[in-house]
């Protein structure tokens, strides 16, 4: 990480000037480095077949597409797999209430009741679609994208990151804790919508849709979005660090109309009036202006968290930086994040605001009568697409553009909320990752919460859950082999190792946060993951 020492003399001088005295003060208690939890013993899994199961779920195109009925050109890909999930999981479909649920009825809502009935229940979701392989690429795959080969120590193919790995693990889970005569005494869903690639309205919106018509309430909505990074997260930690989203931005397409008299291209005028004049000026201003950066949670929470993995005298101001800084400070700690560091950095201070389409012009020799631009728009928790509309024609009156700016009706939706990162469900699922991602003598696994730029299924579930959403599937990614840009890419492929880490974590996150926290007959004490962890590590040289 090239930016590491910048971000160091970031946060050396931005939380230094603000805290002096206050972290002097409170010296002692940042530097309390967490003492590793015990291990938890996974249950017995037969990992070539539950890989097996998984693998097999891979071969189904189940594309989702936005302009086809009920969101899927393939129906029949959809309609095998459903197939193969109640053939691979027979406990999960014999003794919980499964509803087919969503347009076409390609989505699943899983109901697996509670012993007692006044515990909210706790909501796992994933999906079933995947996005498409870009048509032309097939044959730069190693291995075929609908494959899912067994290879190198990868399973590879189109959906298996993103996020068959976590369906099945999900599954298996549940199918082994219903092996073992475990009973949740809080209620357990599992969601699995079938148009999450493209939205999410005809699955996910459906079920929630379904929950809220029953009067619902869950406790929390556990979803996709945070991996473990195997390879940590430098300069703060070289072990893995496990990432959680506990929020995600928000996302507005706006247009931005520019006229011009127009006329023949042999005569430009001269006054700046030309349609290429304005645009020119107009995306010059937005340069020079951009969106107002700040540092706010959970981009605050995040620093907060690395802090007893950090050097000892960065761990004192990262643990410090989260507590109330002047509006000047905060602003300046922004404004740095999003200038001297990298793009997804700046992401996270800023609301982003990206030209994405632009149409102009009908013939070589016509000047323009009118350009038509196109932003997309990501929102931090707390901004409003209004106030980024007031930005835009700001930028334009200061650039003398006569631009008209709109919001661009259908697709949209505001930031999420934050969920805490010191509240029980957040303890819980790091209690989770530590236990089952434990490796002996290293300190436990680092877990963070993150900012999701990008969104989930879950923001249909948000307004249901009274504790909020946690974003994180327990997988390990490594970083410095490219492999966090596998995720819709060809090649896309995920360790194998992880599939039955994963499998013991959902376990150990059902036992945990839907109780009881340990199964009535006691699973085989297996090696736990701990090993895979490690072998990871080792793999990744
Ligand atoms: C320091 O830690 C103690 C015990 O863990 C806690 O009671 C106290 O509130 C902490 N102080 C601050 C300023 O966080
Ligand atoms: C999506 O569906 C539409 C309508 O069925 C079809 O025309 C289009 O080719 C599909 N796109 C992809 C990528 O399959
Ligand atoms: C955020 O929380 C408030 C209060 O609980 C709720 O009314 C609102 O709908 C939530 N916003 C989102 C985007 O979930």
């Amino acid at each position: 990480m090239g930016s590491a020492f910048r971000l160091l003399t970031i946060l050396l001088v931005g939380c230094l000037a603000a805290k002096l005295g206050y972290l002097y003060r409170h010296a002692k208690n940042a530097s309390e480095i967490p003492s590793s939890p015990p291990a938890f013993g996974c249950p017995k899994l037969d990992e070539a077949a539950a890989l097996g199961r998984f693998r097999r779920l891979i071969t189904f195109p189940t594309v989702s597409n936005v302009s086809a009925p009920d969101h899927v050109a393939n129906p029949q890909a959809f309609h095998d797999l459903l197939a193969a999930l109640e053939e691979s999981y027979p406990r999960v479909w014999q003794q919980l209430n499964v509803e087919a649920v969503g347009s076409g009825g390609l989505s699943r809502l899983i109901t697996w009741a509670g012993s007692d009935p006044a515990l909210p229940p706790i909501l796992f979701v994933s999906h079933l679609d995947v996005v498409p392989v870009t048509p032309g690429t097939e044959d730069e795959w190693t291995h075929p994208p609908w494959s899912g080969a067994l290879a190198g120590g990868f399973v590879w193919g189109r959906g298996s990151l993103d996020t068959k790995f976590s369906a099945a693990a999900l599954l298996e889970a549940a199918e082994g804790a219903l092996a073992a005569g475990w009973a949740p005494e809080r209620t357990i869903m599992l969601a699995f919508g079938h148009d999450e690639e493209v939205g999410g309205a005809l699955g996910a919106g459906a079920i929630a849709q379904l929950l809220r018509s029953r009067g619902v309430e869950l406790e929390v909505v556990v979803d996709e979005g945070g991996v473990v990074l195997m390879d940590g997260l430098r300069p703060f930690s070289s072990g893995p660090v496990a990432l959680v989203g506990t929020a995600e931005k928000g996302y507005v397409n706006l247009e931005v109309v520019v006229r011009s008299p127009g006329g023949h291209s042999a005569m430009p005028p001269i006054d700046g009036s030309s349609v290429a004049s304005q645009l020119g000026r107009l995306l010059t201003a937005l340069a020079l202006l951009p969106a107002p950066s700040r540092l706010a949670a959970p981009v605050t929470d995040m620093l907060g968290a690395l802090a007893p993995a950090a050097p000892a005298w960065m761990r004192l101001l990262l643990a410090n930086c989260e507590q109330e800084r002047s509006w000047l400070v905060n602003r300046l700690l922004a404004f740095a994040f999003r200038r001297l560091l990298s793009g997804e950095t700046a992401a996270m201070v800023g609301d982003s605001l990206a030209l994405t389409m632009l149409q102009s012009g009908v013939a070589y020799n016509v000047l323009p009568q009118e350009a038509r631009l196109n932003f997309n728009v990501r929102l931090l928790p707390g901004s409003s697409p209004e106030a980024m509309l007031a930005h835009l024609r700001s930028a334009a009156g200061w650039a003398g553009v006569d631009a008209e700016v709109t919001a661009v009706k259908g697709m949209g939706w505001s930031a999420s909320n934050v969920t805490s990162a010191q509240g029980p469900h957040f303890r819980a699922l790091r209690r989770v990752i530590q236990e089952t991602w434990r490796q002996e003598g290293k300190p436990p696994v680092l877990v963070v919460p993150f900012l999701l730029t990008g969104a989930t299924d879950s923001r249909h579930y948000a307004a249901l859950s009274r504790g909020g959403v946690l974003r994180f599937v327990p997988f390990g990614v490594n970083k410095a082999a490219g492999e966090l840009g596998l995720l819709h890419a060809t090649n896309e492929r995920v360790r194998a190792q992880h599939f039955a880490a994963a499998v013991c974590a959902y376990t150990r996150a059902f036992q945990l946060m839907a109780g009881p926290p340990a199964p009535v007959a006691a699973g085989d004490a297996g090696v736990g993951v701990a090993g895979a962890a490690g072998a990871a590590g080792e793999g990744s040289a």
